[in-house]
């Protein structure tokens, strides 16, 4: 099946008038990793060059000699014949240049528990998890899916698979037992590893009870033949002698030798799901040379990362591609110091992000523009109790951040000086590809601004052509990057036609741009059936699917409604089943509290409508097709758009009286 795209028609396209400018302080711009603007048109001369360059900064234990084969596209081949060990290029290799007591992690638990692992100490438990996993039968080539809170162990896990030449499908812990399930089945993972729990808003928040329940459904019958379990939440929980096992038990075991492999370049690394737009997730695929490459380059050069002295903080989780390339393997690469929090930001208070930073002095900081607009709601009180004046850079993710929240973080968390770099990426991109360089870029809040390096981006009109400086249309990668996607796990066709069916031999990102004056690119946001919820992507046709799955439900249409907080709020409408006894629609919110459980439970709470309206019809056209676009107006209180195509006029009113009442 392949995915729909959407038009630019659908799109309103908008530019703030009269942007304000940052230019880099001088200071800042005369200390910065990259000062020198040419290193724009060097690598726009020689993209591959300037791509094996920063390549052979990785430790290669066989040098490639081939760069790119882009002879079979959009299957792209990077470095090759080249051979490496992901795990000891964040590890071993640090350890053997005399960095071994430099802090890898400052892990500070929900509960106020801290630990302080060096990179020698990180290294020691790799390899020793690599030969736990040995002994439970992982080898180069298996899946292994991971399933867990945000603790050190996690890395560990990760980078143990990663070092055997096993690829990892980390599933964010968030999702529900059915779509750890169908990743599972869909990668073919044999192990699982997870924790008892882990602790989130103040309590234990249990996993491996879902891992239990994912593995029992349909009668069980997965691939998954072992459960390795972390302790952390210290929760009671079910166990299936003969599949599960202790972590810490099992490790006991093994000793802390362990030589690393090298592996081809291709070899895959990971599989990340991710929400396209149908109903089933798409597991995006990345590979070792080329992936570890751009993470580690984008890292230093985007966040002007100085390994020796910088303290450096992402606060993704790393259930999505942002904790892959950002917690893990770019700041690894480098040998950074990062901090990784466990929790939320409001526990025990909303000064619980700002404590962890002056207590570390984090001096990069990289958050989602979701969150900032939460703590801007709180209020500058709270982050101004506390000393963050070692704050140099700020990072933001996800969706376009708004100018407003811009200069708030600007202001308030960066001292009115720190450099923003608004970074515009994708699970499918690996890597950072558009977004400001600290020590170069005048910032204008809003926009992503500029592809990186190496990194040939842009907007073309719905035909395929270029859109000159002003004027917007589709965003486009031109040509093939090192660390981009290189097909959708089992499914080479579905990756054809979602990415590069529309434009050829350019990868469609999906998503809606603008070129403005000066050249500098604005995301617009989807303009495809996919929603972006606090940074999250969440596919209308997933959440449609899941709540006709309820037993009362006859039919749905999902829609992202524009959030001030969260960017876009999943807002569904149902049609229930005639005569249904079990949800009552003479009680509406119980029927509607009923079904956000549903969704939540079915797909995961970050998936849970913020509103459900029970609805007679939905609005069609002639020929059936749901008129989403339309009920998106009604779910934001905007004037409803052209309803001449729908086939009965009426419906749209009677929905838009509906969801006035509720407002
Ligand atoms: C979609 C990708 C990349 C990690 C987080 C999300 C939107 C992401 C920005 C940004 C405007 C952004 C796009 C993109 N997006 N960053 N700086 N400005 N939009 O990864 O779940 O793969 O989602 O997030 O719409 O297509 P993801």
């Amino acid at each position: 099946m392949s995915d729909q795209h959407g038009t630019i028609e659908s799109h309103p396209l908008q530019q703030p008038e009269g942007v304000e400018t940052f230019p880099p302080a001088d200071a800042f711009r005369a200390q910065a990793n990259v000062n020198d603007p040419g290193v724009y048109w060097r690598a726009a001369e020689d993209p591959e060059a300037y791509w094996a360059e920063r390549a052979r900064q990785l430790a290669w234990s066989k040098p490639f000699t081939e760069i790119l084969d882009w002879s079979n596209p959009p299957f792209a081949k990077w470095f090759q014949d080249g051979e490496l060990n992901v795990a000891a290029n964040c590890l071993d290799r640090h350890v053997a240049a005399g960095l071994g007591e430099r802090v890898a992690i400052h892990f500070e638990g929900e509960p106020g528990d801290t630990r302080t692992i060096t990179y020698a100490e990180l290294t020691h438990e790799v390899k020793r998890a690599a030969n736990m996993l040995t002994s439970l039968g992982v080898s180069a080539g298996d899946r292994v899916a991971i399933y867990m809170p945000m603790i050190p162990e996690t890395v560990v896990a990760m980078l143990a698979v990663a070092r055997l030449g096993a690829a990892h499908s980390v599933v964010f812990g968030g999702f529900s037992a059915e779509s750890l399930r169908a990743r599972i089945d869909d990668a073919q993972a044999e192990l699982v590893i997870t924790a008892d729990g882990g602790y989130r808003k103040g309590r234990v928040s249990a996993l491996k009870p879902t891992v239990d329940d994912a593995l029992a459904l349909g009668g069980g019958g997965s691939s998954v033949r072992r459960v390795l379990v972390v302790e952390r939440g210290g929760n009671e929980i079910a166990w299936t002698e003969g599949r599960d096992l202790w972590w810490h038990e099992e490790i006991t075991a093994f000793d802390g030798d362990h030589s690393p492999q090298g592996f081809p370049a291709e070899n895959p690394l990971f599989i990340l799901y991710t929400s396209g737009t149908t109903g089933k997730p798409k597991g995006i695929l990345h590979t070792s040379g080329g992936y570890l490459t751009q993470a580690a380059a984008t890292h230093r050069d985007v966040f002007d990362l100085k390994p020796e002295t910088d303290v450096y903080w992402c606060t993704a989780d790393i259930g999505w591609i942002t904790g892959h390339s950002y917690v893990v393997y770019g700041p690894l690469a480098n040998g950074a110091t990062q901090v990784m929090y466990e929790g939320t930001p409001e526990t025990p208070d909303w000064g619980r992000w700002w404590s962890i930073i002056q207590k570390y002095g984090v001096s990069i900081f990289y958050t989602a523009p979701t969150a900032i607009r939460a703590c801007m709601k709180v209020g500058r009180q709270v982050p101004e109790q506390y000393d963050l004046s070692s704050i140099r850079v700020l990072g933001s993710v996800g969706e376009p951040i708004n100018p407003e929240a811009w200069r708030w973080y600007r202001e308030v968390i960066g001292a009115g000086t720190a450099p923003i770099v608004d970074t515009w990426w994708q699970t499918e991109t690996g890597a950072i590809m558009i977004s400001p360089l600290p020590g170069l870029t005048t910032l204008k809040p809003g926009s992503a601004q500029v592809p990186q390096p190496g990194i040939s981006a842009t907007v073309v009109s719905e035909e395929g052509e270029p859109v000159g400086n002003g004027q917007g249309g589709l965003l486009v990668v031109q040509r093939p990057w090192p660390s981009m996607v290189r097909t959708i796990w089992g499914d080479d066709q579905r990756f054809i036609d979602t990415y590069w069916a529309k434009f050829g031999d350019r990868y469609f990102a999906g998503d809606g741009a603008r070129l403005d004056e000066d050249g500098d690119v604005w995301l617009l946001g989807r303009v495809d059936d996919v929603m972006n919820v606090s940074g999250h992507r969440l596919s209308t046709a997933e959440i449609e699917s899941a709540l006709v799955e309820h037993h009362a439900v006859a039919e749905s249409a999902v829609v992202g409604a524009d959030d001030e907080t969260t960017g876009q709020a999943v807002v569904a409408f149902v049609i229930l089943k005639s005569q249904q006894t079990l949800l009552d629609a003479e009680d509406p919110d119980a029927a509607e509290a009923a079904l956000k459980k549903h969704v939540a439970a079915q797909i995961g709470a970050i998936a849970r409508p913020r509103q459900i309206f029970i609805v007679a019809e939905l609005p069609k056209t002639r020929s059936g097709k749901i008129m989403r676009r339309l009920l998106k107006d009604a779910a934001e209180g905007k004037e409803i758009g052209d309803t001449t195509t729908l086939a009965d006029t009426m419906v749209m009113q009677t929905i838009s009286d509906r969801v006035r009442a509720e407002r």
